[in-house]
């Protein structure tokens, strides 16, 4: 079998319970919280959303589609993953880079209620600490996107804990948005036949 029929194939399975849910889908992915402006807008992801709701789309989808980012009252800090809440999105590099950026973008002075990575991913199993966001899941609906900055990996911020500056130049060399479109670790040609050739 060619690799281009195996793709189709492997295509049409993967998008099989997508066309069987086609009504729409039910989804709850919010935050009121509010990032600063103009000082933080290039935290938004291409999608035009706060990291604080993009994060609400990256610990969603572990979590039915389903999650409120609130604001943070002066005093406080984001719960980390715990052993009930502990997913692998919610102690991915993506979701703890997105979080720290949530916390800072409300204000300056929650620049104390960061965390650092170690301390963020303490009662994260090891297997969940080392992804971007993890293979087999997808932001809802396609609707999110993380940013590059986001990407990084939290071990070699100075010190494990997230660095404002160092994540703002990267957004500066608009480097790529990261997508998670597909659970389908298989590099498909750009153009799959609409028509099966033979085998
Ligand atoms: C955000 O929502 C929470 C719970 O829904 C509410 O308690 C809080 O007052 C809201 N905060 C803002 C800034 O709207
Ligand atoms: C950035 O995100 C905020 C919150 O979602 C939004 O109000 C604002 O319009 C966005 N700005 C840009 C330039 O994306
Ligand atoms: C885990 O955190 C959630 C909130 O993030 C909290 O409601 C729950 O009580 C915590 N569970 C444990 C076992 O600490
Ligand atoms: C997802 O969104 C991106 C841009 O935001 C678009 O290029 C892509 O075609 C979309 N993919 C699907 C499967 O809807
Ligand atoms: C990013 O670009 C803005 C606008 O040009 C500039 O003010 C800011 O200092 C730059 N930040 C970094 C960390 O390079």
């Amino acid at each position: 079998m060619s690799s281009s029929v195996l793709c189709l194939l492997i295509t049409i399975i993967f998008s099989l319970p997508r066309v069987r849910g086609i009504s729409p889908q039910v989804f709850n992915i919010v935050s009121n919280a509010t990032c600063l402006e103009p000082d933080y807008t290039w935290m938004n992801n291409t999608e035009h959303q706060s990291p604080c709701l993009a994060v609400a789309y990256v610990i969603a989808a572990c979590d039915g589609d389903t999650w409120t980012q609130p604001a943070l009252p002066p005093g406080y800090s984001y719960d980390s993953p715990n052993g009930t809440t502990a997913t692998p999105c919610y102690c991915s590099w993506s979701c703890y880079n997105l979080m720290m950026a949530c916390t800072l973008c409300q204000s300056p002075a929650y620049a104390s209620d960061l965390k650092t990575w170690p301390s963020f991913s303490q009662n994260c199993p090891s297997n969940y600490k080392d992804e971007v966001f993890p293979q087999g899941y997808v932001l809802a609906n396609n609707a999110s996107s993380i940013p590059y900055w986001a990407t990084i990996d939290p071990t070699t911020w100075p010190s494990e804990l997230f660095d404002i500056t160092q994540a703002e130049s990267y957004a500066n060399q608009s480097k790529s948005t990261f997508l998670h479109l597909l659970p389908n670790p298989l590099i498909c040609p750009q153009a799959i036949p609409t028509t099966f050739p033979p085998i």
